[in-house]
């Protein structure tokens, strides 16, 4: 049977170091602040702002709660930032999404100050990452090289296929193997023959947003697979975007759904926070 790369047991492992890092600034009079807004009540958003004030908890990061209202018009939400942007003991700024139809995402995001941006979301953290540059990066593709690299995988020459190209997952994702040396193609819904693409993966990276979608008949023999999608089957159990029941045999590693990719997300966003209270940035 393949490696089971554990999301659970790496992610407790950094929000330990994080923790440490946490206390250790305490010592230097140094709080660590993050502030988190939804914007109406979408359930699956309740949950996951739940869990990153819980995360927040166990860290030692103080957390500030912004409820508000699903009729909050797009200037009450940019005003509500400019005054998070001018508060010194915030260090970081976190908008859940998705937001409400009548408020601009883009313009969302675009008006948190870069230097808070913990989600890395902003078109300055994502334009750093693109030229190599210090910068917040997108917690779940971070997250992902942290997996591969706790677990033993070299990234360095390998052929990386990213399925999927959104600006949270997928494109960072494809800009962070390359920083790693990795051989990258992002596919997508308009690609050609994808399994003749993702075949050729050693290590495949699977946001693609359809539940166990992909097959063995899409991987290669002791390729590394990494699955980002969670969704609820007909029995309401969570599964994947891979079918890992008949992916895991033809594989080297995987990661199961839940306990991979998921618990990672939160994780990298604890280190960013702190990451947001250093002199030098994050790197
Ligand atoms: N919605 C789904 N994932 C995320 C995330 O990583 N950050 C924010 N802000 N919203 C999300």
């Amino acid at each position: 049977m393949p490696q089971m790369i554990d999301g659970k047991a790496i992610s407790a492992q950094i929000k330990d170091e994080v923790k440490e890092q946490v206390a250790a600034l305490a010592a230097q009079g140094k709080k660590v602040c993050l502030a988190v807004i939804q914007v109406g009540n979408d359930p699956a958003s309740s949950v996951y702002v739940g869990n990153k004030k819980k995360a927040c908890a166990y860290v030692g990061i103080e957390s500030l709660a912004y409820e508000l209202a699903a009729e909050t018009t797009q200037e009450e939400l940019l005003s509500l930032i400019g005054e998070l942007n001018a508060k010194d003991e915030v260090n970081g700024i976190l908008v859940q999404l998705p937001l409400p139809a009548h408020i601009d995402e883009d313009a969302v995001i675009q008006a948190i100050d870069p230097k808070k941006d913990v989600d890395g979301f902003h078109p300055q953290s994502v334009g750093a990452l693109c030229i190599g540059q210090p910068g917040f990066v997108s917690c779940t593709p971070a997250g992902i090289i942290q997996l591969l690299k706790r677990s033993g995988i070299e990234i360095a020459g390998k052929e990386c296929v990213v399925i999927g190209r959104s600006n949270i997952v997928g494109k960072p994702m494809s800009l962070l193997l390359l920083k790693e040396n990795g051989t990258v193609t992002v596919t997508h819904s308009r690609t050609k023959d994808l399994k003749e693409v993702t075949k050729r993966a050693d290590i495949l990276i699977v946001a693609v947003g359809k539940p166990k979608m992909i097959t063995r008949e899409y991987v290669k023999e002791g390729a590394v697979v990494i699955d980002v999608g969670i969704h609820r089957n007909e029995n309401n159990k969570l599964c994947g975007d891979v079918d890992y029941e008949d992916v895991a045999p033809v594989c080297s590693a995987i990661t199961p759904v839940p306990g991979g990719v998921g618990p990672m997300t939160i994780a990298m966003l604890m280190y960013n926070c702190c990451a947001a209270v250093q002199p030098a940035g994050v790197s």
